[in-house]
């Protein structure tokens, strides 16, 4: 099959393109760079010994895909991962963020739908459940109203592509509800690489590992969770991209005209500060903390249900916390400055 993988340069796109190539799978990947680099491509290139048709390419950008899908007429679906992703700039820049996210999806949801390419695996996230779910979240519960333009955008794209598939019943979508991915690919050579001050954990906590910054913040030390800290269901990134792939097969088993969302996590909740005390343990690393104010749209606790994914995907996530912790130290380590010669 050839796999068309909007955003597959970033951190999770290149763990799902490496996946693809490994079970013999082909695949075209578009990317604008905006928030990764060549390098990770090259990478996985090296990994698969495969080659990997690249363009540089916008969605927001109709014809330039539309190039795309003329010089690849054997494409069969799509993953598509490009987005903007940072939660608190989405507060900042709210209009970037729709734009980028929304319109770029209904443009390439256009394309797509003149080229005739109707398997499609967005990625979701668990913030379309909204603010007041009750844990652990389940995909039989209504969504509610994400906190950040980010988590509406995402929202916003599950409901196009639930009104595509009612008016084009050739359409077959697959939403995965991410919870937390972490972790690298245990090569050490692809991982996370974010610009300036990490916003999420693990890279943070890589970070102060590595001597990149003193220490870290934990923000809020009272919530109502078993030692005051937030508790989350983290996964890794191998097991979400294998993920993928098994979206990828169901929705080629099914009929026209499906949307349907799955969860993708653990369904195990842990606290930062189990986090960071696994983290050293597994590395021998200290990592120095201190307490900080709470983070504004921080929910207490929530995990996934990941029954559905079992049952209907036959997925589960293999990768134990140890290796999440190894294999973020590993690429932390073997590559502290990311990929250094970035674009
Ligand atoms: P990432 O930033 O590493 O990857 C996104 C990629 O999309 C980048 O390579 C970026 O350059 C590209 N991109 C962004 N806008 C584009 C555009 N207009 N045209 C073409 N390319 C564009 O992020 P990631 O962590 O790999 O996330 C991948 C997807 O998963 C995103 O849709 C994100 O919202 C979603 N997601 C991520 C998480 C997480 O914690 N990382 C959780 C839930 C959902
Ligand atoms: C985890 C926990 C923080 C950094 C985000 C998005 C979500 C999804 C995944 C895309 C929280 C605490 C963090 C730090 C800390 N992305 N923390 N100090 O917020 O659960 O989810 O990424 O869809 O939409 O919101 O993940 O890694 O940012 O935070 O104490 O320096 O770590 O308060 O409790 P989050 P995270």
């Amino acid at each position: 099959m050839k796999v068309l993988v909007t955003g597959g340069a970033g951190y999770i796109g290149s763990h799902a393109v490496l996946e693809l190539l490994n079970i013999g799978h082909d695949v075209v990947v578009i990317d604008n760079l905006c928030n990764s680099s060549l390098e990770s491509l090259k990478r996985v290139e090296l990994l698969a010994k495969k080659t990997i048709a690249f363009y540089q390419v916008d969605i927001c950008d109709g014809d330039k895909i539309s190039d795309v899908l003329a010089k690849h007429p054997d494409i069969s679906a799509t993953m598509h991962f490009a987005a903007l992703k940072a939660v608190g700039e989405s507060t900042q820049i709210p209009l970037k963020y729709y734009q980028n996210n929304v319109h770029g999806t209904v443009t390439l949801l256009e394309a797509l739908q003149k080229a005739k390419i109707a398997n499609f695996v967005f990625s979701s996230s668990a913030t379309v459940y909204g603010e007041d779910a009750p844990a652990p979240y389940i995909e039989t519960l209504k969504t509610g109203v994400p906190s950040s333009a980010y988590g509406k955008s995402k929202l916003m794209i599950e409901q196009v592509l639930s009104d595509l598939v009612k008016s084009d019943s050739s359409f077959k979508v697959v939403c995965l509800r991410y919870f937390n991915p972490i972790g690298a690919h245990e090569s050490g050579r692809i991982g996370e690489d974010p610009n300036g001050i990490p916003n999420n954990l693990m890279p943070f906590v890589a970070q102060v590992a590595v001597g990149k910054r003193d220490k870290l913040f934990i923000f809020g030390n009272d919530y109502p969770t078993n030692d005051g800290t937030c508790e989350r269901d983290y996964l890794h990134v191998v097991d979400l991209a294998h993920g993928h792939v098994k979206a990828l097969e169901w929705l080629d088993k099914q009929s026209g005209g499906i949307c349907e969302a799955f969860n993708l996590g653990t369904g195990n909740p842990l606290s930062v500060l189990e986090m960071v005390n696994k983290f050293s343990q597994v590395t021998g690393v200290n990592i120095p903390y201190e307490y900080a104010p709470k983070r504004e749209g921080d929910l207490a606790a929530f995990w996934a249900n990941a029954d559905k994914a079992k049952i209907e995907l036959n997925w589960t996530a293999n990768k134990s916390l140890e290796d999440m912790m190894r294999d973020t130290w590993y690429w932390q380590l073997n590559n502290p400055d990311g990929y250094t010669n970035k674009k």
